[in-house]
């Protein structure tokens, strides 16, 4: 078993490179399965799920070279089956865009329900409601999803909530079909704007991603023959943003999208914290303890549930008593008794948790329960008295590449131990 052993504490400086959008890479892997030839993609995240994502192309028939940790060239010529491998399909979140991409090109498709961070209900009636409403037959039996259509058609799809699976999986099952689809509620988030670019990169006719009317012209054929660059991670990003106020440091990000951070940008200007912002990159500092703050996670432009943990820690030390409200997951704050078992003060009922903010967190062997919860305690045993040694890193794994390398560039005292 490995662990992350962290002595506290260290006030982050220096620079760090972001890496490529996890979301956005795990949804562009599958949609190469609508390109009838070869591409490139750079600028991959090295992570788990990306690993996990070429293997699951592979079985599908695709053939993967890696030109280097974060590029591969993949050919999608031969798409061999229409079963994809139930083990490694269950094993994470994204491998339900196997489902939009595999209608789309081979009108049948067989998958795992999708595993991922356990973060409460997570239904899927959205992404069945937009490939049933494109002329598929869905049906779920013994945790497998079995879709299959003779020829999509184009439609108005009305999303009930506003979702980043299902706009894009709807998304990919219309680049191929026939007429033009249409999008209503969708989904605004920076990684769905990506994954259109990508796919009209590749020849395919889709216009308004970034707002909440998606409209695709169905098209013959995607040409391949291109090379494309994941946009880089927002979340990636504020995390760092996050690390720098709550161990009252000084950090350069680099490779990063600013515009994409505005709402994070807005409560660590809010709180106290300093924040300069170059367009590419973005300099976050703080000197002093940081104030209390309300927080409601929503969809994108608004605060992103993926940072509410991040942001969890910065109010754990603030000076006064904070609110954050979660409202997409229904059990985002397990970590909360992770920090509380360092010193914190949170007590989370449902979907509030309130933060009680102390001076100082102790360091304790602490758990994670998700990815992003895992990024949180990382955070949290930098700025921790004494040792932290944080278990569970699988989740990390799935989503932050080399987290201790970037942190340990920074200052940070941080080994991966092998028990
Ligand atoms: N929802 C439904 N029906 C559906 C789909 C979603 O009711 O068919 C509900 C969900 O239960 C949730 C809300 O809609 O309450 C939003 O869910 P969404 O579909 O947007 O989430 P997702 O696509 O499953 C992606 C990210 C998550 C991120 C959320 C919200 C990927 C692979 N995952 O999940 O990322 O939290 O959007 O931004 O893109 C993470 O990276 O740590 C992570 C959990």
């Amino acid at each position: 078993m490995e662990k992350l052993v962290i002595k506290g504490p260290t006030s982050l400086k220096g620079e760090v490179t972001i890496s490529g959008a996890k979301n956005a890479a795990v949804a562009i892997l599958p949609a190469t399965l609508l390109i009838d030839g070869i591409c490139t993609i750079e600028n991959l995240p090295n992570i788990s799920d990306i690993k996990i994502s070429c293997e699951i192309l592979e079985k599908l028939g695709a053939k993967i070279t890696w030109n280097d940790k974060n590029s591969i060239t993949i050919d999608t010529t031969n798409i061999t089956t229409t079963q994809a491998p139930l083990d490694l399909t269950s094993k994470f979140r994204a491998s339900y865009y196997i489902i939009g991409s595999m209608l789309g090109r081979k009108g049948e498709i067989e998958v795992g329900m999708p595993g991922g961070c356990k973060l409460g209900a997570r239904p899927i009636d959205q992404h069945i409601k937009g490939f049933e409403s494109l002329g598929a037959e869905v049906t779920v039996e013994k945790g497998t999803i079995h879709a299959k259509a003779k020829k999509l058609k184009g439609t108005s799809i009305y999303m009930d909530v506003v979702s980043v699976g299902a706009t894009i999986n709807v998304m990919l099952a219309s680049v191929l079909a026939k007429g033009t689809t249409t999008i209503d509620n969708a989904a605004k988030e920076p990684h769905i704007v990506d994954v259109a670019n990508f796919l009209n990169t590749m020849g395919a006719d889709i216009r308004g991603a970034g707002t909440d009317v998606i409209k695709i012209n169905g098209v013959e054929k995607l040409h391949g023959n291109a090379t494309y660059s994941v946009v880089p991670d927002q979340i990636e990003a504020g995390t760092f943003m996050l690390a720098a106020v709550a161990t009252k440091g000084d950090i350069l990000i680099k490779n990063c999208i600013t515009k994409h951070l505005e709402s994070v940008t807005a409560k660590i200007l809010e709180i106290g914290g300093n924040v300069e912002d170059n367009g590419d990159s973005i300099r976050v500092w703080c000197n002093k303890r940081p104030g209390k703050a309300n927080i409601k996670t929503l969809p994108y432009p608004g605060f992103p549930t993926d940072l509410q943990p991040q942001m969890g820690v910065v109010l754990s030390i603030a000076n006064g008593t904070s609110i954050i409200n979660e409202s997409i997951w229904e059990s985002r704050f397990q970590y909360t008794d992770e920090l509380n078992k360092m010193g914190a003060k949170i007590t989370a009922q449902g979907k509030t948790a309130f933060f009680e903010g102390v001076k100082k967190l102790y360091g304790a062997p602490v758990y994670s329960t998700d990815l992003r919860a895992g990024a949180a305690l990382v955070i949290a045993g930098t700025l921790a008295e004494g040792t932290t040694e944080v278990y569970n890193l699988e989740h990390i794994d799935r989503g932050y590449e080399n987290i201790e390398g970037k942190f340990r560039a920074l200052g940070a005292k941080i080994e991966r131990v092998t028990e």
